[in-house]
């Protein structure tokens, strides 16, 4: 017995599974790049109660059964690889979390029809039904124009009642506070998809992001443009799930201290949307898409003294479940695996953070050694433990059981040994004092 939900009563929850603005326009914009977009338009305009945001793509846009299956909440399609997409939910749930109508637009050949379809949350409280509008173009040009002769798509939201909840959402306050969400918009895209506007993400097209016609600047958090910026070892981190085994590339970067900036504007740039407290720490790319913008994770506090660390992290669609990616795509989880690893990297990257935030220059060798050192010990555990993997694999077949779970036990053996040497090696350190200077050779006595 097939017992439909009520149309009426899950559609108000599916409004509030957890976007702001800003990361639900950061959905359409994931879209638009999947659909191989290299230009994307965001217009929005204030017009009281009538206000409009609209999302404009060149991408391939859609055929007649592409658009009506992709309005269906849990689209069915198939995912490769290096896809931004993954619920087959974010079209529906982030333009909905914001506005009670959406209207898509789409156009698949430069010759053929533009289709639309649309969502309005009132015609479903009206009917308690999931029934999809089709506009006809000419009664929606807001959602037809900017695909005159071009394939693409559009996606426009109307009734934006999430937006503006004023008591008069045409009055003053309600204009200046839409004037204001343009900015926290760029913001976050300049931040989530700097990689993509820098022309550093590993797809090849190009791509230009304008909000109301101007073109938004990638920022870029680790601030390499600075000459005293520091980039140290990337470290690749192995995670396993059952047989199968997910990179994960962990860099680290100490960003300079205020006075050793070129600018001043560059540091204040450089401080970035949430400002330089709550921007150390991690990084999370997904496919090139920053899923998550500074933060410890739990993994340590965040500190004025350590507000110069910052650390990518990057993963891949394959390992959504073990990073408990969320359908916002804005949190993820550190995996139980990775938690030891990641905190050894994020204390040594603090470290020289700190030495960096008090301006000791000098200082910068000597943890620079320290963490040299952990870094030959973790790939020497790696070597080793890779070398085992690979043994095993060969006498058990890589699918068996047994494998699996000697597996599991040699990571969990794995950390433990990289967190005991690795604080084998920090003692060392500590121990010999500012190590750094004898052992680069430059004598601690001045007058040598
Ligand atoms: N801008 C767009 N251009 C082309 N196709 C799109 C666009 N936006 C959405 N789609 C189609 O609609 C589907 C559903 O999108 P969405 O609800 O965001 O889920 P997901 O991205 O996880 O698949 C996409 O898989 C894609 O096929
Ligand atoms: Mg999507």
């Amino acid at each position: 017995m097939e017992v439909l939900p009520s149309a009426r009563r899950l559609i108000g929850s599916l409004r509030d599974i957890g976007y702001d603005l800003s990361g639900a326009v950061a959905d359409l914009v994931d879209n638009s790049i999947a659909a191989g977009s290299t230009f994307i338009r965001i217009d929005m305009s204030f017009e009281g109660s009538n206000s409009w945001i609209r999302v404009s793509d060149d991408g391939s846009g859609m055929s007649e059964g592409a658009l009506v299956e992709a309005l269906r909440f849990g689209t069915r399609r198939h995912y490769d690889l290096d896809d931004l997409g993954k619920f087959g939910l974010g079209l529906k749930a982030a333009s909905l979390s914001q506005c009670k109508r959406l209207t898509v637009a789409s156009r698949s050949t430069a010759q053929g029809r533009t289709r639309l379809a649309r969502w309005d949350i009132d015609h479903i409280e009206a009917t308690d039904r999931w029934e999809v509008i089709r506009p006809r173009a000419r009664d929606c040009r807001l959602a037809t124009v900017p695909l005159r002769g071009a394939v693409g798509t559009v996606v426009l939201w109307e009734k934006l009642d999430r937006i503006l909840r004023f008591k008069s959402p045409s009055g003053r306050r309600a204009l200046t506070e839409f004037g204001q969400l343009e900015t926290e918009i760029e913001d976050h895209l300049a931040m989530i998809f700097h990689r993509f506007l820098a022309r550093e993400a590993r797809r090849r097209l190009p791509l230009d992001i304008l909000i109301n016609g101007r073109p938004i600047q990638p920022w870029d958090p680790f601030a390499r443009r600075e000459t005293e910026t520091r980039a140290l070892t990337e470290q690749k981190l192995a995670l396993t799930d059952g047989g199968a085994s997910h990179r994960v590339a962990v860099r680290p970067y100490v960003l300079p201290a205020e006075s050793r900036f070129s600018t001043p504007k560059a540091h204040h740039i450089a401080g970035g949307p949430r400002r330089w407290n709550r921007q150390q720490g991690f990084y999370f790319y997904r496919n090139d898409r920053m899923i998550q913008g500074g933060g410890w994770n739990r993994l340590r506090t965040s500190d004025e003294h350590t507000k110069l660390a910052r650390i990518s992290v990057d993963f891949l669609p394959s390992a959504d479940h073990l990073f408990e990616l969320n359908v916002s795509k804005t949190q993820v989880r550190v995996p139980p695996e990775l938690r030891a690893e990641l905190t050894a990297i994020a204390s040594s990257v603090a470290r020289i953070a700190q030495g960096s935030y008090r301006g000791k220059s000098e200082g910068h060798q000597g943890t620079d050694l320290t963490v040299a050192r952990i870094e030959a010990v973790r790939e020497l555990v790696g070597l080793v433990i890779n070398a085992v993997r690979v043994a095993l694999t060969e006498e058990f077949g890589p699918r068996s059981i047994e494998l699996q779970n000697i597996s599991k036990r040699i990571s969990r053996l794995e950390q433990r040994l990289v967190k005991d040497m690795t604080q084998i090696a920090k003692a060392k350190a500590t121990h010999n004092g500012n190590g750094a200077v004898t052992a680069s050779g430059r004598a601690t006595n001045p007058s040598s």
